[in-house]
Parts: C-alpha cells; sequence; structure tokens
C-alpha cells in the first residue's frame, strides 16, 4: 500500500496508520476471495450486480471492494463498478498462478488468533499457536479436516513444483522418497514428468490416507507406494533421492537436524537429498521473505533459513550442500549429499 501522490510526502502518522490496517486489507482480499468475487469479474460489474450473484449484502460488499481497489487488485472504472486488474487475476480459481486458497487460508481464525497471541512470541521465542488451539499446528490439523484440506489447497498454489521440476533433474533417478510430502501433488507432478520413476510418499496418517486420489487422478498411482508415519521415526530406505519439501523451514534447527538424520539414515552414500524452501538471499525483490520469516516463528517457532545456514545445518549431520537453484521470492531448491 502506498499513496500515489509523489510530490506531497505522506505525513508519518498516515503511513503507519495504512501500515496498522494492512490486516484489514488482507482480510478484505480473503472475504473477497471466499465469496468468489475475482472468479465472476470477466468484465466491470456495479456492485449491486456483484453482490447479487455471490449472494452479499451490496452495501457491505461496496467497502471490501473499495479496500482492494485502492490496493491495486481490483480497480473502480466508475463509481461502484468493479473490475479485476492484471494483478488481481491471480485470486481467480481458474488462473494457472491461482493463490486464491492461500489468501483464503491466510485470513482463518486460526492465523488471526495466532497473530493476536504473538506478543507471547515476542515475550518467551515460543510459538504462539497452541495458546488458542491447545495443540501445535500440525497435531490441530490432524483433528480438523477442513482446515487441514484448505492447507493442501493452498500448499498447491505456489511455484514449488514448478521450480523443483526446473531446477532438479530426475532422470537418473529410479525411485523418490517424499518425506512430509502432504497429499503427494509435488510427487504425482514428479512422476508424470518421469515415467519410468517410482514413489514413496511419507507423511503423516491423515494425510496420507487421503493421498491416494492424486496419484490416480494424475495416472501414476501404479508407481506410488504410500507409508503412513513419521519423519521422526525411521523412513523407508533405497530412495535414490529424498525429497523433503516445504519441510524443514518449518521446524526449529533441534528438529530439524532430527528429520534430517531420519533421512540421513535411510540414504546411500550415492542417494540425494532434495531440499525445497524459501531461502531468503540478496535476489529477493519483495518483503515477502521476510514476512514468512515472522510468520513461520510465530506458528511453528521456525525460521527461513539462507543457503549458508542451511550448510550450517547439514554439517552437523555429516551431509554437505552441493548446491542450490535460487527463485527469488519463491521456493529454490538445493542439493545435497552425504559425506
Ligand atoms: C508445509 S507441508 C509441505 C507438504 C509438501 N511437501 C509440499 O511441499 O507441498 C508440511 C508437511 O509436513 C507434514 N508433517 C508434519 N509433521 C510430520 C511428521 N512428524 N512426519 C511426517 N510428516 C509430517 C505435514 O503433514 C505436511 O504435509
Amino acid at each position: 500500500m502506498t499513496s500515489s501522490n509523489a510530490a506531497e510526502p505522506v505525513p508519518a502518522t498516515l503511513r503507519v496508520r495504512e501500515l496498522m490496517t494492512a490486516g484489514l486489507l488482507s482480510h478484505a482480499i480473503g472475504v473477497l476471495c471466499d465469496l468468489g468475487v475475482p472468479d465472476i469479474l470477466d468484465a466491470p460489474r456495479t456492485h449491486e450486480d456483484i453482490a447479487k450473484e455471490v449472494d452479499a449484502h451490496p452495501e457491505g460488499l461496496l467497502s471490501f471492494l473499495r479496500a482492494a481497489a485502492a490496493a491495486g487488485v481490483l480497480a473502480e472504472p466508475a463509481p461502484r463498478t468493479f473490475e479485476l486488474t492484471e494483478l488481481g487475476q491471480v485470486l481467480r480459481a481458474d488462473d494457472p498462478r491461482s493463490i486464491k486458497a492461500m489468501c483464503s487460508l491466510t485470513c482463518r481464525d486460526e492465523f488471526s488468533r495466532t497473530w493476536s497471541d504473538s506478543l507471547h512470541t515476542a515475550r518467551t521465542g515460543e510459538p504462539s499457536f497452541a495458546i488458542g488451539h491447545g495443540a501445535s499446528f500440525f497435531d490441530y490439523m490432524g483433528s480438523n479436516r477442513e482446515f487441514a484440506s484448505l492447507f493442501d489447497r493452498a500448499m498447491q498454489s505456489s511455484a514449488a513444483v514448478d521450480n523443483l521440476l526446473a531446477g532438479y533433474d530426475f532422470s537418473g533417478a529410479g525411485h523418490v522418497v517424499d518425506v512430509g510430502g502432504g497429499r503427494g501433488t509435488m510427487l504425482a507432478a514428479v512422476l508424470k514428468r518421469y515415467p519410468t520413476l517410482r514413489g514413496t510418499l511419507v507423511d503423516l496418517p491423515h494425510v496420507v490416507g487421503n493421498a491416494r486420489k492424486t496419484f490416480v487422478d494424475a495416472g501414476v498411482a501404479d508407481r506410488v507406494t504410500l507409508v503412513p508415519g513419521s519423519f521422526f521415526e525411521p523412513v523407508p530406505e533405497g530412495g535414490d533421492v529424498y525429497l523433503l519439501s516445504r519441510v524443514i523451514g518449518n521446524w526449529n534447527d533441534e528438529d530439524s537436524l532430527r528429520i534430517l538424520r531420519t533421512v540421513r539414515t535411510a540414504m546411500r552414500p550415492d542417494s540425494e537429498l532434495v531440499v525445497v524452501g524459501m531461502m531468503p538471499s540478496e535476489n529477493d525483490r519483495t518483503h515477502y521473505p521476510q514476512q514468512l520469516d515472522l510468520y513461520m516463528f510465530a506458528l511453528l517457532g521456525a525460521r527461513l533459513r539462507s543457503y549458508a545456514e542451511y550448510q550450517d545445518l547439514f554439517a552437523q549431520v555429516n551431509m554437505r550442500a552441493v548446491d542450490w537453484s535460487n527463485y527469488p521470492d519463491s521456493e529454490s531448491v538445493l542439493r545435497a549429499r552425504v559425506l
């Protein structure tokens, strides 16, 4: 959010007010996504017309539409008439870059409550999620299927899969073990790209239990083994490649080292570990990695790590990072080997 009049400096009080109400803006965008407003904006429409189609109150909806227009995801080409801008296209479910599910997820009570309790994180260094929910984030997901399902859909709406396919060549591998692989979207995409590759998906029982359909839909189910379990317990041996995608970034150093030791134990000397995740770098053009670092810390007590910090982590488990493909503002792909 920036002021449009560059000639006159924005008073500090106004600028800080903008920052303090930025959370309202994210909720306004989340509400519009939940209502499906971006999905029906193929052409400019009046607020009354939009409200009728998405079953909302016209005057109530108007404030949300105007907040989104002030932020540039909608435009108001005529009074009370709105259209989707180029920026706002990514809020549509049918856009290939869609982050609609991520916007809905970010505005859920579970997150709002965590941010409200985050003074606890600042004072103690502990995550705040459990204060309002009585369980850690992943335990909570185990007993809240609707939230878990939205989380899975949000996870799919990122460049992680594309970055992995562009940044790592699986053609020399026969078997990939995806540890903490969620419902298998990433593994399914990899198996689809490499038709002779076999895959094993490891994740918590409630997650793996819902993964079969992903592989059936992708037409690769005959090449997949589903393994319910925890990466704090032994994981299957025999993989040429072990994948940890957006996993290590969810845990503090102590737990991350436990996960890496588990995986290292399963690896052969010639296996490779591939880590996919946000790794802040000097190439990042937005504040997003910094915000995500705060997000992960308040939610999970975890830190984003740079490539150099990953190297330090690997050194503690007798592994070494071999190289990485850095994707600015997005998930990078790191290769590591056993020493
Ligand atoms: C952020 S998601 C990433 C999913 C997937 N790898 C991806 O990149 O889309 C983290 C995953 O770690 C899984 N997870 C959390 N605790 C786990 C544990 N103890 N053992 C195995 N998986 C776990 C979660 O269920 C979730 O699927």
